[in-house]
């Protein structure tokens, strides 16, 4: 039976409310097959499905051939790919690397610091009364603990974000025909830059060790086999990259949805003990990444849709994360939901590095903002600007006045 069913990740209006069509796809389309585009790209929105995927790396690989013969189109080789962008024992030996630096234990040595951060920032953007939110917490928190864990200036945090904006701006296009050769220059001059910003560092380390992750890193490189020059640089761009514009989203994300929804607002300032809880119901109800890309490895049958040898299937996070199958009232906000298996930071061998970073970097942010607040109002009119990528849910920015 034809079928008026479409979705289309690129159409500001769908991005500001995808939530009804991503239902629908649950219920009519749990795997849709998009029309049109250069690549076979099948959507995949029930929650089951997702997690399936996610789980099995054997037969949904995280290796985009299709990334490097793009690059190829430029004229110079392209670096190794980075933890992300492997599989396997490739992917294990590099999320190895790093991995204790990212322990809950660890992290929770930082809380301090963090505190003192965010003490900071929400001071000055109290102290301002009307803020833009994004530029006075929610961007320079999360660069700032990341540029203090690898052991780079915080001072050069503006030169970071621009690098992770540039980064990430076009990350998705490419499963919709909007990635050309102009945005591969771009991803090019950006990749140099960055290298030529991390070798000196990396080399003064290797002079004179310290506590940082940048060290660890060096030293595994001139182990020999453990790492090469050329994935280090890659470990540090994602590391600087992949936990910057996500904790940002999750914080502002927060912000949004407490104004959207006043009674939960005031009873997490009544009782603060429910910020974990509210700040995982934010993860879930508009989870900063939308989806989750993957490459078929074999042809597979999937909710009732064969897919072929080096398909795409997008794992709609968002959608899976309103799945009625999985959570009670999905589609309201809860700050008090007590079980939520939401899958805003992936599942299986790449489940996010950083989350126990990211849950308490929001935790410390939002506590220090509701403890140094009696009311927070929105400041601007008309819609909040969106991210460029349609794999985000994110506002560039966020008018408050802070009172
Ligand atoms: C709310 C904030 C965050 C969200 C929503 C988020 C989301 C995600 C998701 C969905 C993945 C899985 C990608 C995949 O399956 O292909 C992932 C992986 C990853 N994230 Fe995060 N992330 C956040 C914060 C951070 C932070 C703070 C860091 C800093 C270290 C970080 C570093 C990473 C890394 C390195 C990976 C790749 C892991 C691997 O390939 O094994 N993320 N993240």
């Amino acid at each position: 039976m034809p079928s008026d069913f479409a979705l289309n990740p690129l159409d500001p209006a769908t991005r500001r409310d995808p939530y009804a069509l991503y239902a629908r796809g649950r219920r009519e389309h749990p795997v849709f097959l998009h029309d049109g585009l250069p690549l076979r790209v099948a959507s995949v929105f029930r929650y089951a499905d997702v997690q399936a995927i996610l789980r099995d790396d054997a037969t949904y690989s995280n290796s985009f051939p299709l990334e490097q013969q793009l690059a190829e189109l430029g004229e110079r080789e392209m670096p190794p790919p980075s933890m992300l962008g492997t599989d396997g024992d490739a992917h294990a030996r590099l999320r190895g690397l790093v991995n204790k630096a990212f322990t809950p234990r660890i992290v929770r040595r930082l809380e301090p610091r963090m505190e003192a951060i965010a003490a900071e920032l929400v001071e000055a953007a109290v102290a301002a009364g009307e803020v833009d939110l994004v530029q006075a917490l929610t961007y320079p928190l999360p660069v700032t603990v990341i540029a203090e864990i690898i052991g780079i200036p915080a001072a050069d945090r503006a030169q970071f974000k621009r690098w992770s904006d540039e980064a990430i701006a076009s990350l998705g296009l490419v499963f919709f025909g909007g990635f050309d050769r102009e945005r591969i220059e771009r991803q090019r001059r950006l990749l140099d830059e960055m290298r030529a910003y991390f070798v000196p560092l990396a080399e003064e380390r290797a002079r004179h060790p310290q506590e940082d992750l940048l060290t660890g890193l060096v030293q595994a490189e001139h182990e020999g086999s453990k790492l090469s020059h050329e994935e280090m640089l890659q470990m540090l761009i994602l590391l600087l990259v992949a936990g910057n514009e996500t904790t940002t989203t999750l914080i502002s994300n927060a912000v949004i949805e407490l104004l959207a929804h006043p009674d939960a607002h005031a009873r997490v300032r009544r009782e603060p003990a429910l910020l974990e809880r509210a700040i995982e119901e934010v993860l879930r109800f508009c989870s900063p990444v939308q989806f989750d890309p993957r490459r078929v490895t074999r042809d597979v049958e999937l909710g009732g849709m064969k897919l072929a040898k080096d398909d795409y299937v997008l794992c709609w996070l968002g959608s899976a994360n309103r799945d009625e199958a999985v959570f009670e009232r999905a589609d309201a906000f809860d700050p008090a939901r007590e079980k939520n298996p939401h899958l805003s930071f992936g599942f299986g061998s790449h489940y996010c590095l950083g989350a126990n970073l990211a849950r308490l970097e929001a935790r410390v942010a939002l506590g220090a903002l509701l403890a140094r607040t009696r009311a927070i109002e929105p400041a601007w009119t008309g819609e909040l600007p969106l991210h460029p990528s349609p794999v985000f849910r994110a506002v560039t920015s966020l008018p408050v006045r802070l009172a």
